[in-house]
């Protein structure tokens, strides 16, 4: 399967975990748990908008920074330009924030409440130019399933 397929494939099983459940922390567990094992991903995980900072919520993969600030690294970045960001390289990125040096490559997805932003999806890759357009389209439906 080609990733577009998968992503295909991953898009109804999302909406099952999803519908029906009021709990934002339980659908990101899911949803994390499910994208990273099936892509296998190097982190897989959401941070939740909560007091003017991003927090770490649910994730999949080895331990990460706890706090990230407002415009700050790629998930401070997607939060402040309320949009997705895709690092081909985190290296070139400038304020990218290393929670692990095994980390190559990035996207960051807004989760959309309405006009707000109530957290970000971030994912890593441990290879160079992991993340396109496709990734961002899809994962920007996917996250859409969340709120
Ligand atoms: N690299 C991210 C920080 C979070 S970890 O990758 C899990 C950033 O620059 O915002």
């Amino acid at each position: 399967m080609n990733k577009e397929e998968k992503y295909a494939a991953l898009l109804p099983q999302v909406k099952a975990l999803c519908e029906g459940e009021s709990d934002l922390i339980a659908k990101m567990a899911n949803v994390s748990a499910l994208l990273h094992h099936e892509f296998g991903f190097w982190w897989t995980g959401f941070y939740r908008v909560l007091n003017s900072e991003l927090l770490l919520g649910p994730f999949q993969g080895p331990i990460a920074c706890v706090r990230i600030a407002y415009g700050r690294g790629v998930c401070g970045t997607a939060w402040k330009e309320r949009r997705t960001v895709v690092v081909p390289d985190v290296e070139a990125f400038p304020g990218h924030i290393a929670c692990s040096s095994e980390s190559r490559s990035e996207i960051v997805v807004p989760v959309f409440k309405g006009e707000e932003i109530i957290a970000v999806l971030d994912i890593d890759s441990r290879e160079l130019n992991t993340f396109d357009d496709t990734d961002a389209r899809w994962l920007e439906e996917i996250v859409k399933l969340i709120p």
